[in-house]
Formats: C-alpha cells, structure tokens, sequence
C-alpha cells in the first residue's frame, strides 16, 4: 500500500533556503565542517556498519542527520533538539523520510534523554554540546553510557578552547584562523549568527515558532563557557565508555569519539 503523504506546508521553500543560508553560516565558524562530518559518519561506519540506529544530539535544522542518510540509506535516525525554528526546518528535510524522527528534547535534563525509546549504535553530535554547563554534559554522558550499546560509538565534533596558558600560541593560532575564515565568508556575504536568527524568526511560516523559541530559551540564549577536551575525554571515562580519545583535528576543532 502507498504510504500517505500529507501536503507539504506553504512555508517548504523557505524552511529549505533557510537550511542553505544555515549551512553557509555555520561553515562560517567551521571551516572544515564537511570534513568534520564526514569523520563522524566513516567512523559511525567502520564501527557499527551500514544500517546503524543513529541519535543526532541537538540536531538542529537536521545537517548531520541529512549526511548520514546520504551516507546510510537505511539507517534509523532519530533528531532531537529543543529549539522550535529548526526542529521546524528539520521537519521539512526530512518529511518525505519514514526512517527518521524528530523528537523535542532538553539535553539539560539527561532523564529526556534515558527515555529515549531504545539503545543506540551510534550517538553524533556536532557544534552543540558546548551549549551545556559542564555539570550538565557530565549527567548527559552518564545518560548516553546508559543508550549507547556495547561496542557502539558516540562522536562530537566541536570547538574546543586551547589552554590559555599551557598553550597560548596554539590558541592564538586557532582563534586568528576563525577569524579570517569569518572574515573570508562574510565579505561573501554569508550571513553572520544574528543577521541568519532575524531572518528566520521574520520568515513566513516561522512566526508561531519564534515565538515559541523565544519561551524556549529564556534569558538562556548563549553557549555555556567552553570545557576543554580533557574535560570531555574525562567525562566520558567517568561515565563508563571504554575507550575515548579523538578520531580527528583542525586547529582547535576535534571530533571527540568514545567506544562503549
Ligand atoms: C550551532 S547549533 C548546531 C546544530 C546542528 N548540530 C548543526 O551542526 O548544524 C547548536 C544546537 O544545539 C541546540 N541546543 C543547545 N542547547 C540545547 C539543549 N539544552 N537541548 C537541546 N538542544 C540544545 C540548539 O538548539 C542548536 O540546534
């Protein structure tokens, strides 16, 4: 029987553009954003296979979650996320896929997380957990020891400061080179953090959501300090994963990767 298809909604192209103007923005910060991707997925696939169940952590409009179906046709993905402007342009990315679901969740509150419905292969993150107090990414870590599977795999690809004072050099070195991949992306006029938001909450079809993100969020509405790597890795041990370390580096851009 064919399967129902509801109508797409009257904002689709302006939830799909947004995802493209998301893309250029956060390329903005990331340089080799791609590349960190693609470090996550070959991992997720020399690790766990071709048909993994994936949980993209704090998935945003859905750009990890939309490379790994390239990637893994038949893989189970499941995004959560709390904000409602992209878990809105996550449901349009996605809404011809009935292989992926799109749940709310607040990564502040780890129990969100343990009722997640069933164990994972692969738990993938990326530019998002330094969202998170780091009292809070220690509980959300002991909460993913509890939903990965043994011998399944989380990875997180983010920034994560150099020591301002064991290694100053290093992180001059890393914050001049976001600088100028900032400075490079904008004078082609990508459109930076705030200007990319103003445009989204004024988007037709996104009205109700800006202002359900505006409830959201609260006076919350900023990256947590950043920990560093060590503080990462340490966590995950403590947690119970078996084997941390990194699976890749640019700069002061890792993907932190952990074995359960
Ligand atoms: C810079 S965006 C990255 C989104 C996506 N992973 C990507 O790479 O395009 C950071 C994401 O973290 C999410 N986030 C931050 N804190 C969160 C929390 N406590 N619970 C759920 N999501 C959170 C934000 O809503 C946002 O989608």
């Amino acid at each position: 029987m064919d399967r129902m298809v509801s109508p797409p909604p009257a904002y689709r192209d302006t939830a799909l553009e947004l995802l493209a103007s998301w893309d250029r923005q956060q390329t903005a910060f990331i340089r080799h954003r791609d590349l960190r991707f693609d470090t996550i997925l070959t991992t997720v696939e020399r690790v766990c296979g071709r048909t993994p169940r994936i949980l993209d952590l704090a998935c945003g409009p859905g750009s990890l979650g939309l490379a790994a179906r390239k990637r893994f046709p038949d893989a189970e993905i499941i995004g959560c996320d709390k904000d409602p402007i992209l878990l809105r342009m996550a449901h349009v990315a996605f809404a011809e896929d009935d292989k992926t679901s799109l749940l709310t969740v607040d990564l502040d509150h780890a129990e969100q997380v343990l009722a997640l419905p069933g164990m994972f292969d692969a738990v993938i993150s990326s530019t998002a957990l330094h969202w998170l107090q780091p009292g809070k990414l220690s509980e959300l870590y002991l909460a993913l020891a509890d939903k990965v599977r043994p011998g399944g795999v989380f990875l997180n690809g983010d920034h994560f400061l150099y020591d301002a004072m064991a290694q100053p050099s290093f992180r001059q070195l890393a914050l001049d080179d976001d600088k100028a991949q900032q400075a490079a992306e904008f004078a082609k006029g990508v459109d930076d953090w705030e200007t990319w938001w103003s445009k989204a909450a004024a988007a037709p079809g996104f009205e109700d959501a800006a202002i359900a993100r505006a409830e959201v969020w609260k006076d919350k509405l900023a990256p947590a300090r950043k920990v560093s790597l060590a503080y990462h890795q340490a966590a995950l041990r403590s947690a119970g994963f078996s084997e941390v370390g990194s699976v890749w580096q640019y700069l002061d851009d890792w993907v932190v990767a952990a074995i359960r």
